[in-house]
């Protein structure tokens, strides 16, 4: 382990001796409001590691660019340096807190269609300041080499929306719903990239099991405290301890497959690349050969192996894939993140293509 890269008020950021990783250490500390208030908590630093561990691998799996690479220890985590961009981006599915007091009138509860997003600069002294697009733009903040302007904005806030849509989903799932969340970017300087970085946990998001503020089991219950006692910050700490459990549950194993029958081996090549455009989407394929013409007998025992498979017709093998993972995305959240994180990126592709076209000019 080489220096130290930044201490902040969670964690401390270890060069790795020798490459282009650091290591995000934990520390046993929560604090809130910029830090006005803060305590130590006895296995925070475990608790947080594993939640975000498991929400990074999921977004990694989805096909999100992350700085994540591995889990080292209980409380470290591996991700690629970054130059951290210091903006902190919130998305909002539901006006609850700071959001009210921002914009009085809008009653607790609305609900934001699509995700509302929102920027703020990241500067404690000053309580993180709210930054409009315009203001993001004008900073013209440079990070890891890479001015930060209006494409790289939009990068980033296209992303943070897709994040949260696929968390959303993803603790739907589970019955617990996202209000809302805060992410940080940075520039992997080798690259140029943007990386999803930092660390999404407990402290990240508003978590409402069963869409009841009540039963809320986040940061928020620390911010609430009027009076911080052992018995509540006990309280605080099995609110974490009880996401970081849910949180490794939701990766389901596909549950469900598509099969293609081909008639004869002939069309194998064919088949496989519906196989591989299936993989993309981590949908199982299956293929089997069987000739409805010369072995009817054979052909209908198949499909009734495969009872209650729906069947649709496409012409190129990449659409195949495609329809095959659209289907199954109805119930499977993985299976639908990794077509939204697909999107995405080539929406993300296109945005440095027409930049490159612009700047070639
Ligand atoms: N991949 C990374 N490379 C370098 N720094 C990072 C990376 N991910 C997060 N950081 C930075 O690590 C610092 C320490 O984290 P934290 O304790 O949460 O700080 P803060 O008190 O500023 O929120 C933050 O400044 C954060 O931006
Ligand atoms: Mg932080």
């Amino acid at each position: 382990m080489g220096e130290v890269v930044i201490e902040g008020k969670t964690k401390v950021v270890h060069k790795i001796v020798g490459s282009e990783h650091v290591l995000l250490q934990s520390k046993d500390r929560i604090t809130a409001g910029d830090g006005d208030r803060a305590h130590d908590m006895k296995g925070k630093a475990a608790i947080s590691t594993a939640t975000t561990t498991a929400i990074f691998q999921l977004l990694n799996n989805a096909g999100i660019k992350t700085h994540f690479v591995k889990q080292h220890s209980d409380t470290a985590f591996i991700a690629n340096k970054c130059e951290m961009i210091p903006i902190e981006w919130v998305t909002r599915r539901i006006a609850t807190g700071s959001f009210l007091r921002r914009n009085p009138g809008v009653k607790e509860g609305y609900r934001f269609c699509p995700p509302k997003l929102e920027t703020f600069f990241k500067d404690d002294e000053n309580h993180d300041p709210q930054w409009s697009y315009e203001q993001c733009v004008a900073a013209q903040l440079t990070c890891g080499g890479v001015l930060i302007g209006p494409d790289e904005l939009d990068i980033m806030g296209k992303t943070t929306v897709t994040v949260f849509e696929i968390l959303e989903r993803s603790w739907a799932a589970l019955d617990c719903s996202l209000i809302d969340m805060k992410i940080e970017f940075g520039i992997n300087p080798t690259t140029g990239e943007i990386l999803l970085a930092d660390v999404i946990d407990s402290d990240s998001w508003r978590l409402w099991p069963a869409g009841d503020r009540r039963l809320m089991k986040d940061k928020q219950v620390y911010r609430e405290l009027k009076e911080v006692t052992q018995d509540a910050l006990d309280t605080v700490k099995r609110n974490f301890e009880w996401v970081a459990e849910r949180v490794q549950h939701l990766s389901p194993k596909p549950h469900a497959r598509a099969v293609v029958l081909m008639g004869s081996a002939s069309d194998m090549a064919h088949s496989e690349k519906i196989k591989s455009s299936c993989t993309t989407y981590g949908v199982p394929c299956e293929l089997r050969v069987t000739s409805a013409h010369k072995g009817t007998d054979e052909t209908l025992k198949i499909l009734a192996e495969y009872e209650g498979l729906g069947c649709s017709t496409v012409m190129f093998p990449e659409g195949a894939g495609l329809c095959a993972a659209q289907t199954l995305a109805m119930s499977d959240h993985v299976i639908w993140s990794k077509i939204r994180a697909k999107q995405l990126n080539t929406w993300i592709g296109l945005i440095h293509a027409d930049k490159k076209a612009r700047n070639d000019k």
